[in-house]
Parts: C-alpha cells; sequence; structure tokens
C-alpha cells in the first residue's frame, strides 16, 4: 500500500498535539485494552473474515498494540493495517512493516490521503474527542462531522465503521457539557491548566471534546451511516463529592466511557 502523506501542521484545520503527559499513559492504556476492544468488535468482524484479505484504517491508531491485536484476529486471510496519528509512538518502527504501516498526520487528512472506497474496516478508538480546533467548540464540532463524512468516502460500500468514544449528556441542555468542557480543557492560562490537570483533566491545556450520544447519532445519521450496534460502555464511580462538582460545575447529566457505536453505509 502506498498512500501519499500530508503535512498535518500546514494541512488540518486544528493540529491540536496531545501532550507528553497524554503520550505517555495513552500506549499503556492501549496495550491493556487491545485484546478486550477486539474481542468487544469480533461479533461485527467476523463476517469480514469471509472477503478474503481485506483492508483496515485505525485513525488514532498511538501504539499500534490494538493494530497487532488486530492482525492476529484475521491471521487466518491476512490484512493490510494502516495507522494514522499525528503524534509518532517509539513502538512505530519495531511494529511497522508490510502488514501495519504507520503514517504521521492528522485525521483531517484522511479524505486526501485515501482514495475513495479504499477500507473494509475503519476504526476510531477514543480518537474522536481529540479533534479539537482551536477556533472554538462549535468549530471543533463541525470538524469532527467532517472527519466522519471522509470516513465515510474511504469506506467501501459494505464497509463496517467502528467508534468507541467517551459520551457526555449534559443537564438542562444535551450539548451543554461537551461545550463546557471543551472550553475549559482547552484553556492555555499555565495556573487553570494546571489545576485542570489536577482535577484529572489530561487534556487540560490542549482541549477535549466529548459529545453527547444524542449529538454522535446525528452526526452518524448526517454523515450516511447508520448503526447497527451499540455498546454502553460504562459509568464511572463519582464520589457524592465529584457528583455535585461535576453536575454544577461541568453540567454533565450522564457521562458514559469507551460507548461502542458500530455503523454501517446507508445504502
Ligand atoms: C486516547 S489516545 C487513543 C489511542 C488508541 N486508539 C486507544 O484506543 O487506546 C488518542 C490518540 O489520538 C491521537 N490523535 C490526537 N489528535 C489526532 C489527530 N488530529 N489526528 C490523528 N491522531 C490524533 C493521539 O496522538 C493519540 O495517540
Amino acid at each position: 500500500m502506498q498512500y501519499d502523506k500530508c503535512d498535518a501542521k500546514s494541512d488540518s484545520r486544528s493540529a491540536a498535539h496531545i501532550n507528553d503527559y497524554q503520550k505517555s499513559i495513552y500506549e499503556d492504556v492501549e496495550k491493556n485494552m487491545a485484546d478486550r476492544l477486539v474481542a468487544r468488535y469480533s461479533e461485527a468482524m467476523e463476517p469480514l473474515k469471509r472477503k478474503g484479505k481485506i483492508k483496515i484504517l485505525d485513525i488514532g491508531g498511538a501504539s499500534g498494540f490494538f493494530s497487532k491485536a488486530l492482525h492476529k484476529y484475521f491471521s487466518e486471510n491476512g490484512c493490510e493495517i494502516v495507522v494514522i496519528d499525528n503524534t509518532r509512538y517509539d513502538t512505530w518502527d519495531e511494529f511497522g512493516g508490510e502488514t501495519i504501516k504507520f503514517i504521521e498526520d492528522s485525521a483531517e487528512n484522511i479524505g486526501k490521503i485515501f482514495p475513495e472506497n479504499t477500507f473494509d474496516l475503519i476504526f476510531a478508538n477514543r480518537v474522536f474527542h481529540h479533534l479539537v480546533t482551536a477556533t472554538g467548540w462549535k468549530d471543533t464540532v463541525r470538524n469532527i462531522t467532517d472527519i466522519v463524512k471522509q470516513v465515510s468516502k474511504v469506506l467501501k460500500g459494505d464497509g463496517v465503521f467502528c467508534v468507541t468514544e467517551h459520551c457526555c449528556d449534559g443537564i438542562l441542555f444535551d450539548a451543554s457539557a461537551s461545550a463546557v468542557i471543551y472550553t475549559l480543557t482547552s484553556c492555555k492560562l499555565p495556573l487553570l491548566a494546571r489545576i485542570f490537570r489536577r482535577i484529572e483533566a489530561k487534556s487540560a491545556g490542549v482541549g477535549v471534546c466529548y459529545l453527547s450520544k444524542k449529538m454522535w447519532m446525528t452526526i452518524i445519521d448526517n454523515c450516511g451511516f447508520m448503526v447497527d450496534k451499540i455498546y454502553e460502555g460504562h459509568k464511572i464511580s463519582w464520589n457524592f463529592m465529584k457528583r455535585i462538582v461535576y453536575g454544577a460545575l461541568l453540567f454533565i447529566r450522564r457521562h458514559r466511557m469507551d460507548v461502542t457505536i458500530i455503523c454501517k453505509k446507508k445504502r
């Protein structure tokens, strides 16, 4: 597989990169979760084994542990996997080769890098909430929507799109938690960034955009997909204090981690 690389810095609207603190933990998280994620996706992936050698794209595939687990899952007929991530990980030299190709570029460029109808299977595991722009929450939601549209283009007609995301539903207005969390975490003032990092915001100073489940359903529908299956993920257990603070300060009504949405293209 030969693809042209775009320059993420000059050719994407956000080009927000994770900070060093995040990079140091994501590799371990991905390593520990890879087999569990493959098991969760296996029902959707099983029919693809009958297609022979398939092409897979993992957006925000980080260190590549998930792709390695996928490669094992499809070992009978083989598969070609492309990982695109705008941060380079040390593992890429070791894992990269004929079957797993790593591209250091932004997800915003996938429509330029890959021809239409290229992939049988596309994953976006816990990456969309990182695709933030510096120009505000609304623009970030537009950016995410635009990338899902690009996914629809590079996915084959009978392909499968698998998203795993954290979802935040707001109090009063469904999108309020999403907007408030983005606004606070994208604040660049060093003192505030330090405070938010203290209260568990790993993206403090960079920004993070958790959409509500309803927003995801709208985006998926508007981008030409239909939902095949949803796994509701899990709740974070907050103590009484956190429930009060997160509810009152962040407008969070419902927060679920690792919600998985399996999508197919509308026909
Ligand atoms: C939370 S990690 C998820 C890693 C892995 N997919 C998993 O589920 O464990 C998010 C990844 O998205 C990548 N990322 C952030 N912004 C990106 C962008 N604009 N384009 C491509 N990758 C991006 C980060 O570098 C990071 O590796």
